[in-house]
């Protein structure tokens, strides 16, 4: 069952880290492995706000060959030119340090981001025992 959070303020940031938290507990994951995936949803969720206009984040449990949590942030805001350019740390078209996509692709245990420019970006992770 797929949960979705809708992603419009720093308060809805909020409230995802929190599901995260609530369901890597109810997977089973290591107390280092839950703060690993509510760091990564909280960098992607900001992200989801701050660059994409706001969005959502669907958050699954997943019982299969892994125990765990998979989390998909959506927008539909300018997207990303370069994703590689994107995912190198320091590299932020803000003023942000440019740590937040490589930060949670290291944090995770599968990570894949799909984004076009002018439709927007999504963000696919999971982190598993
Ligand atoms: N959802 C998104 N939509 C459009 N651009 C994005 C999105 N997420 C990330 N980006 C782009 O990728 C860059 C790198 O993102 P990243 O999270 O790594 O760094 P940052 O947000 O700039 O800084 P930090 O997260 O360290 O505060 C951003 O500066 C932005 O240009
Ligand atoms: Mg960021």
């Amino acid at each position: 069952m797929t949960e979705r959070i809708e992603i419009r303020t720093s308060q809805d940031v909020l409230r995802v880290r929190q599901r995260v938290r609530a369901l890597a507990i109810e997977a089973g994951l290591s107390l280092v492995d839950q703060t690993k995936v509510v760091t990564a949803a909280s960098e992607l969720a900001r992200n989801t706000l701050e660059y994409g206009g706001g969005g959502s984040a669907d958050i699954e449990l997943i019982n299969g060959a892994h125990h765990g949590v998979r989390l998909t942030f959506a927008d539909e805001g300018p997207g990303i030119k370069d994703i590689d350019a994107a995912l190198r740390d320091g590299f932020s078209t803000s003023d942000g340090l440019g740590l937040g996509l490589g930060g949670a692709k290291r944090l995770s245990n599968e990570f894949k981001i799909d984004s076009v420019p002018g439709k927007g970006t999504r963000v696919t992770i999971a982190r598993w025992k």
